[in-house]
């Protein structure tokens, strides 16, 4: 049965199927191409332009793909960043400080330590905008701030199951033609260089136990003697044993107390997240956990007989053949991973409730 006015909605529904056939196509031509590319934003336009000066004649070409914009809201703890991601090897990554840009931002990264007062976006939120949340500091080091649970679309921590996960280290394959790393001369045998002191921490605790049972040479401000970087990398490539003790016990925080003796050829003495966890990040065999004995002097035992037994202590360096380890670049490596995260990633995200999933 036909409407009595089907005449001009018969009439009309041409129209609007035109319309939309012929707004389809120009779509189609305009943007298609044969691999998958970002949703085309108003904003592409001025981006296209804007990268198009910088551009070299080789970069002509894949040109026609607009750039992802990361926008880093606040220098975290006050520190520039590097704004560039050649080391990662990422490309159309825009990173940028400048606020201006917020409305062509596909990602703004906001540090949660420097979150005060109301210092986030106050302008509306672009529709295919995501705001990421960063944090390198445990929950333990981690003030809650009211009001942002919601706030976020994607996490960037240390954390594995964050969105972004950015671990302080990881092992990378070692390039065949690489040299071999050579374990540096040892002059100490356990080192600790600690600034921060709490009685109550547990690293404080099982120090103070362990120390009954192997000399520890100390370091830093906790001792009255702080430490320059310059200092750092010296004393601890000098030391058989380094006292790799996280200031705060959570799942994968495990910082760079531990990678940077595994970098500097020095045998981490962990104590963090449990020995499952860190072997999670590293090898089993290039790191000894505090739990891997029952008492403290039977760690102590351990060490002194790996100071004697040179063939025994070398064992821990076999994973240097295979592998060298990476650190992060504060930040930077952040903002990149951001970059890369959202270019595969394009649809929707829902926020979760941050204060449940971080300190909960
Ligand atoms: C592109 O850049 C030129 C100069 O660099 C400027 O004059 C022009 O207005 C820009 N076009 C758009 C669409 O932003
Ligand atoms: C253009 O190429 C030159 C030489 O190959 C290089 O030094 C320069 O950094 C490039 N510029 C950009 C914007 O990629
Ligand atoms: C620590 O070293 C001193 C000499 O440097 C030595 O007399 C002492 O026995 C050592 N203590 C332990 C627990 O090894
Ligand atoms: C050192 O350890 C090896 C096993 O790796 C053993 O064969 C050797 O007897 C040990 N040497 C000493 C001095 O304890
Ligand atoms: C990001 O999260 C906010 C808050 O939940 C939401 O309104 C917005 O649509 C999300 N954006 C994207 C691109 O997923």
């Amino acid at each position: 049965m036909s409407c009595p006015c089907s005449q001009t909605t018969l009439l009309r529904r041409v129209a609007l199927c035109c319309v939309v056939v012929s707004r389809f196509a120009g779509f189609f031509f305009v943007y298609y191409k044969p691999d998958i590319s970002f949703p085309s934003f108003d904003v592409d336009m001025k981006r296209d332009n804007r990268s198009k000066q910088h551009a070299n004649a080789t970069d002509v070409q894949e040109d026609a793909e607009p750039d992802t914009v990361v926008l880093i809201w606040m220098w975290p703890f006050g520190f520039k960043l590097n704004l560039n991601c050649d080391a990662h090897n990422f490309k159309r990554c825009v990173l940028t400080a400048d606020k201006s840009l917020y409305d062509e931002a596909h990602g703004v990264l906001i540090h949660h330590r420097d979150i005060r007062g109301d210092n986030l976006p106050k302008d509306p939120r672009p529709w295919f905008q995501k705001w990421v949340w960063f944090n390198m500091e445990s929950p333990t080091n981690t003030q809650q701030v009211p009001h942002i649970d919601e706030l976020f679309n994607l996490t960037c921590s240390y954390r594995l199951e964050s969105n972004i996960p950015v671990p302080y280290g990881h092992l990378e394959p070692r390039a065949s033609g690489e040299e071999t790393f050579q374990v540096p001369p040892k002059d100490k045998l356990v080192c600790w260089i600690v600034s921060n002191w709490n009685p109550n921490l547990i690293r404080v605790q099982f120090y103070n136990e362990l120390k009954k049972h192997v000399n520890i040479t100390v370091y830093g401000g906790a001792f009255g003697k702080p430490t320059s970087e310059e200092e750092y990398d010296h004393i601890v490539s000098s030391c058989k044993f380094y006292l790799a003790f996280e200031n705060s016990v959570h799942k994968d925080y495990i910082s760079d107390k531990l990678y940077r003796p595994l970098m500097l050829g020095t045998i981490p003495v962990t104590l963090g997240p449990t020995r499952q966890n860190y072997e999670d990040h590293v090898p089993g065999d290039s790191f000894i956990h505090v739990h891997d004995f029952p008492t403290a002097k039977q760690l102590a035992d351990r060490l002194l007989y790996l100071d004697r037994n040179d063939t025994e202590y070398m064992k821990y360096f076999d994973w240097t053949k295979k592998y060298k380890v990476e650190r992060a670049a504060f930040g930077t490596t952040h903002a990149c991973k951001t970059c890369a995260y959202l270019q595969q990633h394009r649809g929707y995200e829902a926020s979760r409730n941050l204060k449940e999933w971080f300190w909960g």
